[in-house]
């Protein structure tokens, strides 16, 4: 099979891992940075170039798209899913994970738990400390709406320190999010890998001393977890709401249970490797296979 995997960078680690995943299976990876994707759409003949050729054969894409570029990554995947080409996962369900607003309000339309958040671009004082009133007061958490690896999120100490935090972010032209801290979670996550629709390994994540901030890219450690059926399922719920087959689920515990704090849609999984011993990659691409094999049979 030709396992395309659209990234913009080659070396990182769940590339790589997944191109030696396919190679072991006897797959083709091919790894190509959107950007180098030339669409066209006409009635009747929509296609994919890349470097002034049509794209043929391709078997299953596996998009892995970061936070910049990312207009131009989804126009990519849906050609593909235009063109009938497996996709895991669609633009559509992309797009609602990477906006960290739009996803939890899909989360919390269907019911799913996630910490009570605001999204303004009010400046008065008083509506801005109804605001902090309504998240229960200070510290809050504030978070670009477009952001990974712990970057863009920010601890507010007080009202006075939230308001000129978002005012700095409104200058850079970017929505923030304000949320309610969950000081119970003590530096730690929990991050559920979902693929498929069933929950196949998650970790436990901890901040490193003096970090609220549970990313592996900010120093955090991961240990394997066994998770209840609670938080597996409402991983697997969260998923299934925004559309997505393959996900890293984030998850705070709180006093009154595991709330969603947001979901990934190309989850990075060196971590979580490590931490479990198992080979996600392979299982990524079994997927894939399988993924294949059911558009062929239809
Ligand atoms: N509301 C919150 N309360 C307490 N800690 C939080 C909250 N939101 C995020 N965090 C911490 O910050 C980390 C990064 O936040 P997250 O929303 O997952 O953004 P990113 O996309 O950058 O990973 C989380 O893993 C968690 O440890
Ligand atoms: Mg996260």
């Amino acid at each position: 099979m030709n396992i395309l995997i659209v990234c913009r960078h080659q070396n990182v680690y769940s590339t790589k891992r997944l191109k030696i995943a396919a190679k072991k299976r006897k797959h083709n990876p091919i790894v190509i940075n959107p950007n180098s994707f030339t669409l066209y759409a006409e009635k009747g003949h929509s296609g994919i170039f890349y470097k002034n050729q049509e794209l043929k054969d391709i078997d299953v894409v596996i998009p892995r798209m970061g936070i910049t570029g990312v207009e131009y990554g989804l126009s990519v995947v849906r050609q593909f899913g235009m063109l009938n080409i497996p996709v895991i996962n669609s633009s559509e369900a992309i797009s609602r994970s990477k906006d960290k607003f739009e996803c939890l309000q899909f989360l919390a339309q269907k019911g799913i738990d996630v910490p009570p958040t605001i999204l303004t671009r009010t400046g008065t004082s008083s509506a801005f400390n109804r605001i902090m009133f309504r998240l229960g007061g200070c510290p809050a958490i504030l978070k670009f709406i477009r952001g990974s690896q712990g970057k863009g999120v920010v601890i507010a100490e007080s009202s006075l320190n939230a308001k000129s935090i978002l005012e700095a972010m409104r200058c850079l032209d970017k929505d923030a999010m304000i949320q309610k801290y969950i000081c119970e979670a003590d530096g730690c996550d929990t991050r559920v890998f979902v693929l498929n629709g069933k929950a196949r390994a998650a970790m436990k994540r901890i901040a490193k001393p003096g970090e609220f901030r549970s990313n592996i890219h900010l120093g955090a450690k991961g240990i394997e977890i066994k998770i209840s059926k609670e938080t597996a399922q409402l991983a697997e719920k969260a998923v299934k709401i925004l559309g997505l087959e393959l996900a890293g689920v984030d998850i705070l515990e709180t006093k009154t249970g595991p709330v969603v704090i947001e979901v990934n849609s190309s989850p990075g999984f060196q971590g979580l490797e490590h931490a479990t011993g198992l080979d996600i990659a392979d299982m990524i691409i079994r997927y894939a296979e399988e993924k294949a094999r059911m558009k062929n049979d239809r």
